[in-house]
């Protein structure tokens, strides 16, 4: 099932880029390439190396995307920080060589990055054609005026990630999401030039408005047709409209367009369904251009009272916090590994997704489209106040009206996206802060919106940060009347700046549940979102007890918080001061219709960030799922709750001191109580209440076996035993799949187990494991969850942490059978067989 929703996608996007190419209308029309392939890099600073003629013989080849920091070694000295993961930064360069064909003379070539980070500066044959400070948004340039036809071109990109920190988390280095190679004619539709909405849905069908900007590149006008298609997902057309257009040389124009479509099948969380809009652009009868956008039809609105409601129906959102790492991959783009993850907080019944605190990759965007997800898709984490000393607060009185613009327009017909947000707790929100001031420069650069150096002078009534939070939304608005804005707010006083401005449509919190119930009066009529919850903090296997006791940490930040441990308990009774347990959260969402849903912090752990530890601490702990991807014990608590396949997960493990007292906790459902048994010996039927999601045993621990049954009416409906484990005696190797795409890119998620001769997992085991692969495959990255290990993530070796640890295989670009075999010393063998296709 995987791989075939892998394929699914990638032909889907593959479909995407070569349309164009599949047509046999026309030569002119647009070609979208990868451009990931055959770039040097070196891990230094040269004015010279954007020059044409420099000798770059002595650097790495590589493929794109890619991550620097990854391949580099922890250390307290890397001036990211603990925060930022620990992991080196600095300035990189790449090159890459083309030619442009003679054939393809009277095109328009454009260069697409989807993301680099950051400060990036393209040259394309020793010309400069610009600067992106921003390392999350996408950008391009257009190369055709500085092509050599028929010759060599050398695009060179310098990164510069030097000064740090820039990020309160690990942001990954270098040219870190895929490059694309745009060829079309004179008149195309422009970049991110569709614009789909859903008018309404009734009885009558479907009403979609179409907004197509066409752009003519040559210097001669053009009459040309717009003919709109709307294809289902079998492809077949249901629905088309066709308009003449005039579009002046080198200018643009926009065509409004309207389509309906008859008993249209809706996009949901469950069924989502996908259309695709096709726009050709006919010139003289041929097609000039071909552009494919995935549309959903679909209603929503936030109500104060109902929360959310999709397609009439209110709908809770059951969302996740996600940073952009992909564990030991770095942020190096990968979409096998990014839809695994999203994979797993499906089967959690997770149904929203909330790109924190940037924008994300479109591949992102596209799984969220085809898998359910309600996105939040999220802009800043800053504006003019900086959280760390080179954040992009530096560049955004220069940039965010471009960022932002250019963020909305690539995103506004995703489906999957529901709404806005213009900033992750800025600073800008606290209303205790001294009225800001602004010269009249600043004023006018971030402002812009023609006030008076009087009205700037009278600070105090209104303030300078309503105004700019009023700004950003009415820009957003401008771009997409069709979605809210929100933002995510820590100060919950009426008077934060933003809600002041009462230009956002939804109230945000992150976190401060005491204040929830005060939203409706404080908050008349407006609709509401815990933009993000919990905070809670958890190691993978490892349990402080007892249980019922509650570990809150930091307890100051002026105070270090140090454990000989470094762990975080796995119970719920561990999170930050500003949050609380994943229980709490669940039960406060699900009690109250007003709140629209939640967006848990986070759905995986995330290099960097390791609160509430520092150094050797790197990684954090927020996670419901570890960084190798291993869920932790409150992965079920969620499934219990927000899905619908039956749980029963009792924990933790079964290897403690004879005599002990353990807390043993079990989450559940589809039954009506839960017994344990101690070595087969009843110790108590219990159930769940209103205010419980989970129950608890406090047992003697004794070797042997622990055991949940469960029963409905009286029958049993499942059974969970756990054994006590003896000496490590073997390897398991459990991938997630068997059978990978040959395409260079496609990986297996290999499960490392250390168990004992009857195959119980060790559940303390830190057996280092060496990996040889044979075949074409090779080791993309190597993890175990631990936040405070120092191993490197590109190696052939892990020591197991907790009982496990993960290899992440990748096909090296040909088809055929690889093995991998673990070995370890004193354990036996493993190995395993992958097949690419
Ligand atoms: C929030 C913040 C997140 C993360 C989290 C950790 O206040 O928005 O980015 O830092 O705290 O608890």
């Amino acid at each position: 099932m995987n791989r075939k929703l892998t394929q699914t996608v990638i032909m889907g996007v593959c479909c995407m880029l070569f349309l164009g190419a599949c047509s046999s209308l026309s030569s002119e029309s647009r070609e979208r390439l990868s451009f990931n392939d055959g770039w040097l890099f070196s891990l230094a600073d040269d004015s010279l190396a954007a020059r044409p003629e420099f000798v770059d013989s002595g650097w790495r080849k590589l493929n794109l995307p890619h991550d620097w920091a990854i391949e580099g070694d922890f250390s307290q000295d890397n001036p990211s920080g603990t925060g930022g993961g620990a992991l080196p930064g600095g300035v990189g360069w790449y090159r890459k060589t083309f030619v442009a064909e003679n054939k393809d003379k009277g095109k328009h070539f454009r260069i697409e990055f989807d993301g680099v980070y950051m400060n990036s500066e393209v040259f394309i044959n020793g010309t400069c054609l610009g600067k992106r400070p921003y390392g999350y948004i996408s950008f391009s340039y257009d190369l055709t005026p500085y092509l050599k036809w028929g010759e060599k071109n050398v695009i060179a990109v310098r990164v510069d990630n030097a000064e740090q920190p820039n990020s309160r988390w690990y942001s990954g280095c270098g040219i870190y999401r895929n490059v694309w190679l745009l060829k079309t004619g004179d008149v195309c539709v422009a970049e991110w030039g569709t614009y789909v909405t859903t008018a309404k849905v009734d009885g009558q069908g479907a009403s979609l408005n179409l907004v197509t900007t066409l752009e003519n590149t040559g210097k001669e006008n053009a009459d040309v047709t717009v003919r709109s298609v709307l294809k289902d997902a079998e492809g077949k057309e249901v629905a088309q409209v066709e308009s003449p257009a005039n579009v002046v040389a080198e200018k643009s124009v926009k065509i409004a367009q309207k389509l309906q479509v008859t008993s249209p099948q809706l996009w949901d969380v469950e069924h989502p369904y996908l259309y695709s809009l096709v726009t050709e652009v006919m010139e003289g009868g041929q097609c000039v251009d071909r552009y494919i956008t995935p549309v959903g039809i679909r209603t929503f609105s936030f109500d104060a009272t109902k929360g959310f409601v999709l397609n009439g129906k209110p709908t809770k959102i059951n969302g996740v916090c996600m940073h952009h790492d992909l564990g030991c991959l770095g942020a190096a783009v990968n979409v096998r590994a990014m839809e695994r993850q999203l994979q797993m907080l499906k089967e959690m019944g997770c149904n929203g997704i909330r790109c924190s605190h940037n924008p994300p990759a479109p591949e992102w965007l596209d799984l969220c489209d085809r898998m359910g997800f309600i996105v939040m898709d999220e802009a800043f984490d800053m504006w003019r106040k900086k959280k760390t000393a080179y954040d992009y607060s530096l560049y955004f009185n220069e940039w965010h009206e471009r960022d932002l613009h250019d963020f909305i327009l690539r995103d506004r017909n995703h489906p999957s996206v529901f709404m806005w947000s213009i900033g992750n707790e800025v600073l800008e929100q606290w209303s205790d802060a001294q009225a800001d001031t602004l010269s009249l420069e600043e004023a006018n650069l971030i402002l812009n919106f023609g006030h008076s150096a009087d009205m700037l002078a009278k600070e105090g009534e209104v303030s300078v940060n309503s105004l700019l939070t009023k700004k950003l939304a009415d820009f957003v608005k401008a771009l997409d009347p069709t979605r809210p804005v929100t933002a995510g707010c820590n100060e919950p006083n009426p008077a934060n700046h933003l809600f002041r401005s009462e230009a956002l449509d939804i109230i945000g919190y992150n976190y401060h549940n005491v204040n929830i119930p005060d939203v409706p009066r404080n908050f008349p009529g407006k609709p509401f979102i815990i933009t993000e919850s919990n905070s809670a903090l958890m190691t993978r296997g490892y349990y402080r007890m007892p249980s019922d006791e509650m570990f809150i940490w930091p307890e100051r930040w002026d105070k270090p918080f140090y454990d000989a441990t470094f762990a975080c308990s796995s119970y719920d009774n561990c999170h930050a001061p500003w949050g609380n347990t994943h229980e709490e959260n669940l039960l406060l969402t699900k009690k109250n219709d007003f709140i629209s849903g939640q967006y848990v912090w986070t759905g995986f752990d995330y290099i960097g960030e390791p609160t509430p530890y520092g150094w050797p601490a790197r990684s954090s702990y927020f996670g419901i799922i570890d960084l190798a991807g291993f869920p932790k014990d409150v992965y079920y608590l969620y499934q219990s709750e927000w899905s619908n396949k039956q749980v029963l997960h009792l924990f933790p493990h079964w290897n403690w001191t004879a005599g002990q007292d353990v807390d043993m906790w079990c989450y559940y459902n589809q039954a009506d109580e839960v017994e344990l048994f101690v070595n087969g010996k009843s110790q108590g039927v219990k159930a769940k209440d209103e205010n419980h999601l989970h129950v608890v045993w406090r047992v003697k621990y004794e070797p042997g076996s622990v055991k949940v049954v469960a029963r409905k009416d009286g029958k049993v409906v499942g059974e969970k035993e756990i054994r006590t484990a003896g000496e490590p005696k073997k390897i398991r190797l459990t991938p997630d799949r068997n059978t990978l795409n040959a395409d260079g890119k496609d990986l297996s998620f290999v499960t490392v187990e250390i168990v004992d001769a009857e195959g119980n997992l060790c559940p303390l085991a830190d057996n280092l494991v060496h990996f040889e692969v044979e075949g074409n495959l090779f080791i993309a990255g190597v993890d175990n969850g631990s936040q405070t290990s120092m191993e490197r993530f590109k190696d052939n070796k892990r020591k197991a942490f907790n009982g496990k640890c993960l290899v992440v295989l990748q096909n090296a670009g040909k088809a055929g059978a690889a093995r991998l075999k673990a070995v370890a010393e004193g354990l036996e063998d493993a190995v395993v067989e992958i097949v690419s296709e």
